[in-house]
């Protein structure tokens, strides 16, 4: 038997058997072409060897399943419905939930693919037009399966980049009319993951507006399990994102596979349970409202998603997402430069400011050591409220008492470094651009369109929408020499139609709309590479792996309470790492609770986050402003650290009384441990945790990052934490009690959901 090996042995190739083995540094995927070219999707797991792992597939005859005609009168064991597939398709005698459904131009859906040929390529392919993982380390290779129907004119190559080192798969798939007619694409799913058996359940990422991504973890019950969304964007109600578990795996233990779709428009993540117990999972484009029309030689390409496995739990799927999105989707010079500590005026003055006011905010904040000022909505065309003004991205010189030019002087001249919001995708009925070009704007001719915070959606589809968006930006970026630009957008899509499209093409246009966002980002990615694009969606509707490949960081949420962030951190963290999770210290009382936490509360939270502040300086005590130069300058000297180290859950934000999460330093010499109380207990339980990512065989030295927290403690805890020494191996295995605040005793300020940090640092004693 033959064997084909790939450049670092990550493709494995069995020629005359037709087995292909994908082989990660931890993980294995094999796939097998049968007989009959069904391409079987033999297993996904543990790490193991390249022998035919197609045994582990069973097969009997069922009662009421189909067989397909060349098999039927000798096999009546062998059932599309029951086999373990790569590609699924619809029509055939495969009942479940398929991922590719089309129809040809005389009607027909039914859809039978065979395997046809291989093709294994150095590096990782891309995907002209969308986000994709690249690869700069040398770690990636391609594999390309081709797929045809015998009887009708239909190609399907389904793409893989494998990533050893990162010990992850993304997957795309795409579709070729090879016939003279056209025919419709109805369903394209990027991802396919089929399970002979298992016992999972499923965690999702449920959500809404300033509650985002909210871990729900569900047993997955026969029949459909699935989230998606249909906003046009990936939304805050569910994330393009879930782990797939064994009903016994934990946080640190048992197996668990990750899923990401690198894609930030409507989506469907389904997990189906058949009636035998084997699981199929779909990640894809929402087939609602999508249609694609191939005509003679047309394509289409998906999105691709990305899939992890790991035997270590939750975390081991957090870490190696965390890792890939750092190394494999975020790009340029945001990927390693360290990202500045800003300050954003949205909080501290909504809509009402001045030009000399901002610039009384940006001195003060650079008292504080803060790097950037972001000037959030209202500084452009008729907008002091969100009734009017959107697509005017004209300064409002009269409110700003200067040019945009002048403005970006100004601020720099205070040591700040500038930038500026856009909501770029959307359009206010009562704007000039509107009543230039009222057909821009996403409605159905002849219906009144939902309104949405009173704007609509600009159709971001048609090409001259963009090279006007792209002009309009450029244009902005280059007068106020922006360093920071925050792409924001406020409403999900309703009354889907464009006038650039034909009838039979309507369902092209939500996707076609995200295209042209890309687009729009692309270009202002290569036109101005040093450009820091933050993304956001009223807060954190679309937080995905598409958006992370243009915006380095997102906007979490609209919530900025301490609290209420160490939730919505907790969930995000599951999939995406820190560097991405966009966080801000704001005012007291919040401003979307009411609640009042110490600065130094709101420092730890937003420090696992990009880190950054949205009140007015102004207002500050000069204590205040004295503790946030405390807290930047610790941010920085722990920057590393805290943004580029392995992050650990050790308590979840649903315990008693803590939140407990750590960041390690790869080499295992050091490690941050946070600590957050999220509820006021007057006899707290001690939370317990093991600390992560050290080395059994050194010994550590235990301290806090400010030794003044030391005097909230009492005297036992006090000896623990102020120095003491013990072995990477007791903190992994014995591990530690979370600092608790001595007892209220009629004292104020002692129930403000106290933080401590705590350094565990290699030594040589
Ligand atoms: C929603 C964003 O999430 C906020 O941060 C702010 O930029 C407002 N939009 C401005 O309208």
């Amino acid at each position: 038997m033959g064997f084909f090996i790939g450049g670092n042995m990550a493709i494995l190739v069995n020629e005359a058997e037709r087995i292909i083995t994908l082989q990660t540094k931890t993980a294995t995927y094999q796939m097998k072409a049968d007989e009959w070219g069904t391409l079987w999707h033999t297993y996904y797991g543990t790490k193991t060897a390249e022998d035919d792992l197609s045994y582990a597939c069973f097969m009997r005859t069922r009662g009421h399943t189909a067989n397909p005609y060349e098999t039927g009168m000798q096999h009546r064991e062998y059932s599309l419905e029951t086999i373990p597939q790569e590609v699924s398709a619809f029509g055939g005698g495969d009942f479940r939930t398929t991922a590719l459904r089309v129809r040809f131009a005389n009607g027909t859906e039914t859809l039978r693919l065979k395997y046809e040929s291989f093709e294994v390529r150095k590096g990782k392919y891309g995907l002209p037009g969308l986000p994709a993982a690249y690869d700069e380390t040398g770690d990636a290779e391609t594999l390309i399966i081709r797929l045809s129907d015998p009887e009708y004119p239909i190609a399907v190559e389904l793409y893989y980049g494998v990533f050893a080192e990162a010990d992850v798969i993304t997957r795309a798939m795409r579709v070729v009319n090879q016939g003279d007619e056209p025919f419709y694409l109805e369903k394209a799913a990027s991802l396919g993951l089929d399970f002979a058996h298992g016992d999972f359940d499923l965690i999702t990422f449920p959500g809404r507006w300033a509650k985002e991504r909210v871990p729900e973890r569900l047993q997955l019950r026969h029949g459909m399990n699935s989230v998606g969304s249909l906003r046009g964007l990936s939304s805050a109600q569910e994330n393009p994102s879930a782990i797939l578990l064994d009903r016994a795996a934990t946080e640190t233990s048992g197996e668990a596979y990750g899923f990401a779709f690198v894609y930030s428009g409507d989506f469907l993540l389904e997990a189906e349970r058949d009636t035998y117990n084997g699981i199929r999972l779909l990640v894809g484009i929402h087939p609602d409202h999508f249609e694609w029309k191939l005509e003679k030689n047309g394509s289409f390409t998906t999105p691709e998603a990305m899939m992890t496995y790991s035997d270590t739990g939750i975390s081991g799927i957090s870490l190696r997402f965390h890792r890939f999105i750092n190394e494999h989707i975020i790009r340029g010079k945001w990927k390693t430069a360290r990202r500045p500590v800003l300050i954003n005026n949205w909080e501290g003055t909504y809509f009402r400011f001045t030009g000399e006011k901002l610039i009384e905010m940006a001195r003060a904040a650079k008292k504080a050591g803060v790097e950037l000022f972001v000037l959030d909505d209202g500084w452009f065309g008729k907008r002091d409220d969100d009734r009017s003004g959107l697509g005017d991205w004209t300064p409002n010189e009269a409110k700003l008492g200067c040019t945009l030019a002048e403005l970006g002087d100004r601020i720099r001249e205070t040591g700040l470094e500038f930038g500026l919001w856009f909501e770029p995708e959307t359009i206010s009925e009562d704007s000039d651009l509107y009543r230039a070009h009222p057909d821009w704007a996403v409605k159905v001719p002849g219906k009144a369109p939902d309104l949405s915070r009173y704007e609509l959606l600009l159709d971001v589809s048609r090409t001259e929408v963009q090279d006007h968006l792209i002009a309009e930006l450029s244009a902005r970026i280059r007068e106020g020499k922006l360093a920071y630009l925050k792409w924001d957008l406020n409403r999900s899509m309703t009354d889907r139609y464009t006038a650039s499209l034909p009838a039979d093409r309507q369902g092209e246009m939500t996707h076609r709309f995200m295209l042209g966002t890309y687009r729009i980002m692309e270009a202002l990615r290569t036109e101005f590479p040093e450009l820091l694009i933050e993304g956001c969606s009223s807060g954190g509707a679309r937080f995905d792996a598409g958006m992370l490949c243009y915006t380095p960081q997102i906007w979490t949420s609209d919530d900025t309470d301490a609290i209420e962030r160490l939730f919505i951190q907790y969930g995000t963290s599951m999939i995406y790492p820190v560097k991405t999770m966009g966080a801000h210290v704001s005012a007291v009382p919040n401003h979307q609770t009411g609640r009042s936490t110490s600065m130094k509360t709101r420092s730890t939270v937003a420090m696992s986050g990009t880190f950054g502040y949205e009140l007015d300086p102004t207002k500050l005590e000069e204590e205040e402003i004295a503790e946030m130069r405390a807290e930047i300058d610790t941010f920085k000297a722990l920057y590393d650290l805290l943004q580029n180290g392995d992050y650990y859950r050790l308590v979840p934000p649903t315990s008693d009384s803590c939140t407990v999460w750590e960041q390690a330093a790869k080499d295992g010499s050091r490690a941050l441990v946070n600590v957050v109380y999220h509820a006021v207990r007057p006899c707290p339980l001690s939370e317990h945790f093991r600390v992560q990512g050290l080395k059994d065989e050194w010994n550590y030295r235990i301290s806090l990052v400010d030794p003044a927290d030391s005097e909230k403690l009492d005297n036992r805890q006090k000896a623990l934490f102020d120095g003491s020494i013990a072995s990477g191996l007791a903190l992994r295995t014995v591990g530690l009690y979370a600092p608790v605040q001595s007892l209220f005793r009629g004292k104020s300020g002692v129930t403000d959901y106290p933080a401590f940090q705590i350094l565990i640092e290699k030594t040589d004693r």
